[in-house]
């Protein structure tokens, strides 16, 4: 397509910015499908374009074929980038709240008596986006240690994709109209109240941290850790994985949980004719079947 094509027809379209041509688009599914399992139709042929020219201008990239030759050069470089612009990291405090619960009352109260003596307790965030839900997890998790005196070895592990969102993560520093999730006497008691140019703001408490390990992996790849986890939280990100990737997860997943250990999904997402290793327990809950 030529310079006055492109123009013409950004000018029909109302877009502005450079055009996404058909063949650059094969090629970005075929590629995001590839790294990160996340299934695009046709349909989201504008949307991709929407997105990735913002993407494009913060590389100073005129055009699309500029931008798939970096991915073809550098594919693990620019993948996070890549896979942040064309999915959400929406998530929030305390999200789908239904799983906290069965935490509190039912799992962790279990599990630390379970493993008072010389136990360890590790729950892994897979997907945790900007932190709130592993550190969600991490104040039910010290709440329950302090309840019930428990010296337990306990973790949480939060891996993400996206490098921007494991910054914001690690940084966990929150507005805090982002906090509506987290009640009055949880703010006092795990974040600190930011001042000066952080009013609006507060940060995680120092003995939250502690608990969360933070770091970057891709679902689709090798993973270093070696488990057993007694819970493993994957919400809302499986949606955008085809058939055949939810199926190859769900069985990693099995392999890394404990006998009876506990999947959780997101609210609009299922195992339903997936996975034979699991049997729903809950909304969006599943245990390990024990063989
Ligand atoms: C909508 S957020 C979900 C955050 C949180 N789990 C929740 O439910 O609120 C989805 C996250 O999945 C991550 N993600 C998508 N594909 C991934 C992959 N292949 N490997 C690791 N993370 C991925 C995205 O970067 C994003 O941060």
């Amino acid at each position: 397509m030529t310079t006055a094509a492109l123009t013409e027809s950004n000018v029909a379209t109302g877009v502005s910015g450079p055009l996404l041509a058909d063949a650059e688009f094969k090629f970005l599914r075929d590629f995001v499908y590839q790294h990160c399992g996340i299934a695009l139709g046709e349909q989201k042929h504008q949307l991709v374009q929407g997105r990735l020219q913002r993407r494009l201008r913060a590389l100073g990239l005129k055009e699309f074929g500029s931008y798939c030759q970096l991915l073809r050069t550098d594919p693990e470089g620019e993948l996070g980038e890549l896979a942040s612009a064309i999915s959400t990291n929406v998530t929030s405090f305390f999200r789908e709240m239904h799983h906290y619960d069965l935490l509190v009352s039912e799992l962790l109260p279990r599990w630390l008596e379970e493993k008072k003596h010389n136990g360890r307790l590790r729950i892994w965030s897979a997907g945790c986006s900007t932190g709130e839900e592993p550190y969600a997890l991490a104040m039910v998790l010290a709440e329950a240690l302090e309840r019930t005196g428990s010296s337990v070895d306990a973790r949480i592990l939060a891996t993400d994709l996206s490098p921007q969102a494991l910054e914001q993560a690690r940084a966990g520093l929150y507005a805090l109209e982002r906090m509506d999730g987290v009640s009055d006497e949880r703010r006092r008691k795990w974040f600190l109240r930011g001042e000066g140019r952080y009013e609006g703001y507060a940060c995680v408490h120092p003995r939250l941290r502690e608990l969360v390990t933070i770091q970057p992996l891709n679902l689709l790849h090798d993973w270093p850790m070696r488990g057993p986890f007694d819970a493993i939280f994957c919400r809302n990100v499986v949606i955008y994985f085809d058939k055949p990737t939810k199926q190859r997860l769900f069985e990693r997943y099995a392999g890394l949980l404990e006998q009876g250990g506990y999947l959780f999904l997101g609210h609009s997402e299922s195992m339903y004719g997936l996975s034979d290793s699991f049997e729903l327990v809950g909304r969006t809950v599943y245990r390990k079947c024990t063989r």
